[in-house]
């Protein structure tokens, strides 16, 4: 159940008018909602309940310390790319025992900040990095819980750029060196390399692709299991988007009896849906083909999914016009940005609108903010989150002077 809803023809997030917000906080602005977390996050470990996962948050989709600390507080631990989500997490206080560390280019300061902080599993993605680890581990007297990122050769996801699975992608070992390098631990006494993670791509609506990496996997576990290596930690990644029933259903039967405990990886899965991006219309041109072009306030810079994905997300008045409801004119979201990229909709029917209305740009709150730049100077937006009949400001909007306080003149 969304929890973005129209009332009496004017958009809520849950007790909240949207329109209450834009005009109290400016737009843009992101605008997510505390129970459609919460309810996210609860619908992925019921629907895994049986086997109880460590369900690790992806921090990359939405990484603003209140959302995180949201689903932490729910039972989540995280999953991390690099040094700057790791400080993030440790300003929440995330228990170290619930967060695995992802990314094919960790350096020697992210690892050695990683086994310091006593994470539960760095997955590495190549013999070098399991060197380097097991160097830095020994340096550090530490024994170190280690994962292998195998890459399964499956392809699955959206747009290519998120497909990260197939053989020609960087992530990840092939599971043949992968078994070579589990055969030959005693190399890497400072480590214990005890993981197989996985990950293969983003916005994969069905379960197949799991299942046929599953399938490489289960039969790479049973011949380390010949040569006495048992795995503690099965990490599927995330990617999912979909029914959570049915990827559980799915799923699970390939994995009981394993005797790994399964880790999950989502990111758009839980804060997707949870958030929107609201804009207000500047400008409206009209071609005299009828063709409409409708200018926002906010810019790829804000938002760069269409222009870098060509994603489709549904954009909606803040408040409903019924009498109008049948005119929907060819038209074009753009934003204020100097490239003809800057869109969030192309020839799409959408309503009649005016100066000075909201539209709301939904399913914003995975990898919206995440991915904002101060592209064309633009200050980064603000971030509100709902809860009951209740706003707060979880990140401000940056200023002008934010644009440039690390800037120098040098006069030479
Ligand atoms: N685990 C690993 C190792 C990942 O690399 C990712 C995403 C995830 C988990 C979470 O994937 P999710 O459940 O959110 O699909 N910027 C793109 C998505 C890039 C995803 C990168 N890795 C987008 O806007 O669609």
């Amino acid at each position: 159940m969304s929890n973005f809803k129209y009332k009496r023809n004017q958009l809520y997030c849950e007790g909240v008018n949207i329109k209450q917000i834009a005009e109290s906080a400016g737009t843009p602005v992101y605008i997510y909602s505390y129970q459609s977390l919460v309810d996210k996050y609860k619908e992925l470990s019921q629907a895994f309940a049986s086997l109880k996962p460590l369900i690790c948050f992806s921090v990359k989709a939405n990484s603003n310390l209140t959302i995180c600390r949201i689903l932490t507080q729910q039972g989540a631990g995280l999953d991390i790319v690099s040094g700057g989500e790791l400080y993030r997490v440790a300003k929440i206080k995330a228990d170290p025992k619930k967060i695995v560390f992802a990314g094919v280019g960790k350096t020697e300061e992210e690892i050695r900040q990683a086994i310091k902080t006593k994470i539960l599993l760095i997955n590495a993605e190549s013999e070098q990095e399991v060197e380097e680890i097991n160097k830095i581990a020994g340096e550090l007297g530490r024994n170190v819980p280690v994962g292998l990122r195998i890459n399964p050769d499956i392809s699955g996801g959206g747009h290519h750029y998120i497909q990260t699975a197939k053989k020609e992608d960087k992530f990840g070992i092939s599971l043949e060196r992968a078994k070579e390098i589990f055969l030959k631990r005693e190399k890497f006494p400072h480590l214990n390399i005890c993981g197989i993670h996985f990950h293969l791509g983003s916005q994969i609506a069905t379960s197949q692709p799991f299942a046929r990496a599953l399938k490489k996997v289960i039969s790479l576990t049973k011949q380390l299991r010949k040569n006495g290596i048992k795995l503690n930690y099965l990490d599927i990644g995330g990617g999912f988007f979909g029914s959570a029933n049915k990827f559980a259903q799915a799923i699970l039967p390939l994995i009981k009896g394993l005797g790994a405990k399964l880790i999950l990886e989502p990111g758009r899965f839980l804060t997707a849906e949870s958030g929107i991006l609201l804009a207000k219309v500047l400008y409206i041109k009209e071609r005299k083909d009828g063709k409409r072009f409708i200018i926002v306030d906010a810019g790829m810079n804000d938002f760069i999914r269409p222009s870098l994905y060509n994603a489709y997300h549904e954009i909606i008045p803040v408040v409903r016009k019924p009498q109008t409801a049948n005119r929907k004119p060819q038209t074009d979201i753009v934003g204020p940005v100097c490239e003809s990229g800057d869109f969030f909709a192309k020839d799409r029917k959408l309503p009649l609108v005016k100066i000075g209305d909201f539209l709301a740009v939904m399913d914003a709150g995975a990898y919206g903010f995440a991915m904002t730049s101060n592209y064309n100077s633009r200050p980064r937006p603000a971030e509100i989150l709902v809860k009951k009949d209740k706003f707060y400001l979880i990140c401000e909007r940056e200023v002008y002077k934010d644009l440039i306080r690390r800037e120098k003149i040098i006069n030479e």
